[in-house]
């Protein structure tokens, strides 16, 4: 489980170090800087899969993405004595992006059954200007350095790869450096480089979790969404981004051994409906949502943008193949507040399986979250006389884990709430007095 998470000089994150729980509900106020966590953390798994360099180029290159601030505050400036002020710079340009994780357990304390990668290890990566670009890709961001730990905290003694410009150094059984052959692109990570199972399992074992980071933002459920038309289906673990294999996703929820969880969830939103899966015999499949009072199902086409979307969140946070971290942002968007306890009670179920992040406006979501999250929301819907149950915005769904809390590992939140902040154009965590509230972290050098 990700323990830390760090970012520095990334448009208003000029240094921040977040403690993460096994559910990390982010909130904070218009232009805070949520969605900037938000895409440094994809920026992050970009790395893993060798395309930070290109994210960034896409965010408009390095120099529009970095922290436009002065490289250091003063005392004096955050106390309104002074203006602020560019200083001369001391320490180079750098966009920096971290993690560090703690042993893999699942909520009750155990390790996962049959998990193949275990270990907790750290990961930075280090992005900056290039020294001679040459004319045409000069403002191309170059990877500085990037490590890999084992552990909580980077330590030269807990060392297990780094890599400094083009060269990679990994340490091998006896704790001794072996400089590797291969010389890295400017733009390559070393991630998605070096592919050594023998030499560096812990490279394969961090880009492969990182890997599996799922990030889901804003579906689409305008008549052309893709989410409303019937598809070609076939096993579909992981719902894709875009919503395209609701249909898929749905039914290889239920055939999968979700089914309960899958019914409960859609009678928790819409008491009364039932989703089923309709399979035509050119092999596509479509959506059906019974009804209450209706004569006939209705097809995804005919579904509420709000309905639609829930069912869009209950396919990606029931996946049967849970990923490492799971970072969903505004799943709030264009749902009725009457939905929010479903919602939340969904969320808090995925984080019994996997660990997730949640960007948020919504203090309703967030309530709706913390009131399952620690169980205080009831486990059964109570029954109606015409037989449907009845909405008190405090049932829960049947059989949802979330009814059982999501303990906390280590020490660490179950839950933890970070709201930001915005201080002199620089987003900080609230209710942060010092450094000392902040989770030990250290950068690898240059
Ligand atoms: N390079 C930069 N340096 C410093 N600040 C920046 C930079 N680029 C953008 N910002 C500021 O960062 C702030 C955070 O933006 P962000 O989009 O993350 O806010 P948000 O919390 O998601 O807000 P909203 O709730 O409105 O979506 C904005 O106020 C923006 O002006
Ligand atoms: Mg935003």
């Amino acid at each position: 489980m990700i323990e830390t998470l760090a970012i520095e000089g990334y448009r208003s994150l000029r240094h921040l170090v977040l403690p993460l729980g096994r559910l990390t509900v982010v909130t904070g106020a218009n232009g805070a800087g949520k969605s900037s966590l938000y895409r440094s953390l994809r920026l992050l798994a970009e790395c893993a899969l060798g395309g930070a360099v290109g994210a960034l180029a896409r965010e408009g290159g390095l120099p529009s993405t970095l922290w436009a601030g002065p490289e250091v505050i003063g005392r004096a400036v955050r106390a309104g004595v002074h203006p602020v002020q560019g200083t001369v710079r001391s320490g180079p340009v750098a966009l920096r992006l971290g993690f560090a994780s703690g042993p893999d357990l699942l909520p009750d304390g155990a390790a996962p059954a049959g998990a193949p990668l275990t270990g907790a290890y750290g990961y930075a990566i280090d992005l900056g200007l290039p020294q001679d670009g040459g004319a045409s890709f000069g403002l191309d961001p170059e990877i500085k350095t990037e490590v890999v730990w084992s552990g909580p905290v980077l330590r030269p003694a807990t060392l297990v790869a780094d890599r400094h410009g083009p060269s990679v150094r990994l340490r091998d059984e006896d704790g001794s450096w072996q400089v590797s052959g291969r010389r890295l692109r400017s733009f390559d990570s070393m991630l998605s480089e070096v592919v050594d199972p023998v030499g560096a399992p812990e490279l394969l074992v961090v880009r492969e979790r990182l890997r599996s980071w799922r990030f889901y933002d804003q579906f689409r459920t305008d008549a052309l969404a893709p989410a409303r038309g019937a598809h070609v289906g076939t096993r579909t673990p992981v719902l894709a981004h875009d919503g395209a294999d609701l249909a898929a996703a749905l039914e290889t929820i239920r055939e999968l051994g979700l089914a309960d969880e899958l019914d409960a969830a859609v009678e928790d939103a819409f008491p009364g409906s039932t989703v089923r899966v309709r399979v035509t015999d050119d092999g596509r499949f479509s959506l059906e949502l019974r009804q209450h009072g209706l004569l006939r199902p209705l097809g995804s086409a005919e579904l509420s943008d709000g309905t639609l979307r829930y069912l869009l969140w209950v396919a990606a946070l029931l996946t049967p193949r849970p990923p490492e971290l799971l970072v969903l942002n505004e799943p709030e968007t264009s749902l009725h507040p009457e939905l929010l306890p479903a919602l939340g009670s969904l969320i808090a179920g995925a984080a019994q399986r996997t660990q997730v992040v949640v960007v948020t406006h919504s203090g309703a979501l967030v309530r709706a979250m913390e009131e399952a999250a620690d169980g205080s929301r009831a486990r059964t819907p109570s029954p109606r006389s015409d037989g449907s149950a009845e909405r008190t915005g405090r049932s829960g769904p049947r059989g949802l884990p979330a009814a059982h809390g999501v303990p906390g590992l280590h020490g660490l939140p179950g839950l933890a709430h970070v709201e930001l902040v915005k201080e002199l154009g620089e987003t900080t965590v609230a209710g942060r007095e010092g450094p000392l509230d902040e989770p030990l972290w250290h950068w690898p050098k240059r």
